[in-house]
């Protein structure tokens, strides 16, 4: 038996931000500055909410405890987590936690937060990502309306992730007919809006590509690019090369239009400060990428792989 899972309720396209109707006592959870957050809030026509706008990137179980701590006992009507995945996983955790109705609305479109029932966190300054039905939103808003205005680089990486994340998922081994399908109905709008100058679509892909490896899984190229991301470097960046080389390595029937689309969007090489040796210790534990990968994958085939991508052969 196949399982898959998504939102009870997915608005999405133009106008679904204004349109949607939001809950009167709503607690709204951001990283962005009240300059920002205030516009998106006129923009959704919400009334009588409460606001925490103090969310970090990347955030900890600490920030969550702090929104439980000051808002509980306020009795939101459902949490609204507006912003990136970083939001999103608040929204998720706090909202779980009390009980209430989760309203996600992503503003940057690559992480698929708002359709997984995964949450990623930091606990004791480590990250962990976890896994519970129960992170699932109630209803998901997809509105191309936040792309305009955001960062260049934001919107490069956030769509690169997005098309690692649909083409590893569709060549995971945890994958079925219906995830498969939507992965690669995700990557093939993907594909056109970047090839074609088409950003409007990037919302849409994503939120395809939310559904299908939130259902699957990503493999090779995720387990990879950890290494790079510990040394700093952006996730959708380090994806760029990773997910080449891996779908290379697992003869996808992505890698060429994948690498099509990272020479498009013109990432540069990537560069490791770890030696490759340790580098692929780091890459081996990671099962949870390693393990849906459709090959084996040995810890040479690792070190390779990493020089291939420092060297810039893709
Ligand atoms: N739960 C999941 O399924 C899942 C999946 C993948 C990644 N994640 C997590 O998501 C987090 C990363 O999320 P992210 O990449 O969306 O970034 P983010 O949420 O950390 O946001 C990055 C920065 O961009 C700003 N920003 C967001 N939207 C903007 C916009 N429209 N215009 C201008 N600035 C904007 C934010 O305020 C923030 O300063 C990480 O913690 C990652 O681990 C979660």
């Amino acid at each position: 038996m196949n399982t898959v899972r998504m939102p009870k309720t997915i608005n999405f396209g133009k106008n679904a931000l204004s349109e949607t109707q939001y809950p009167k006592n709503a607690l709204v959870v951001t990283t962005a500055p009240p300059d920002v957050s205030a516009k998106w809030l006129a923009k959704m026509n919400i009334q009588d909410y409460m606001l925490y706008d103090k969310v970090e990137p990347e955030p900890s179980i600490e920030t969550v405890n702090k929104v439980m701590a000051e808002f509980k006992p306020k009795n939101p009507s459902a949490i609204i987590g507006l912003g990136g995945g970083s939001s999103l996983d608040v929204a998720k955790y706090a909202g779980m936690e009390m009980k209430i109705p989760k309203i996600l609305i992503p503003t940057t479109f690559g992480t698929g937060a708002e359709m997984t029932t995964y949450c990623v966190l930091k606990f004791d300054g480590k990250k962990k990502l976890l896994q519970d039905e129960r992170f699932l939103a109630d209803m998901a808003v997809i509105d191309a309306y936040f792309m305009e205005g955001t960062p260049e680089a934001i919107v490069k990486n956030s769509v690169c992730d997005a098309c690692a994340q649909a083409t590893e998922g569709y060549d995971s081994k945890r994958g079925n007919e219906f995830t498969k399908m939507l992965c690669k109905s995700a990557f093939d709008v993907l594909y056109d809006a970047i090839m074609n100058n088409k950003p409007e679509n990037y919302p849409f892909g994503s939120m395809l590509s939310g559904v299908g490896f939130g259902n699957a899984s990503t493999t090779l190229g995720h387990a990879l690019s950890y290494v790079f991301s510990n040394e700093g470097v952006p996730h959708g960046y380090s994806l760029s090369s990773c997910t080449t080389v891996a779908h290379r390595f697992n003869k996808s029937i992505f890698y060429d239009r994948f690498k099509e689309v990272i020479e498009k969007l013109k990432f540069d090489k990537l560069t490791l400060k770890a030696p490759f040796d340790q580098a692929a210790d780091v890459v081996m534990t990671d099962k949870g990428h390693l393990d849906p990968n459709p090959l084996p994958v040995t810890k040479q085939d690792v070190v390779q792989l990493l020089k291939d991508i420092v060297d810039g052969k893709l």
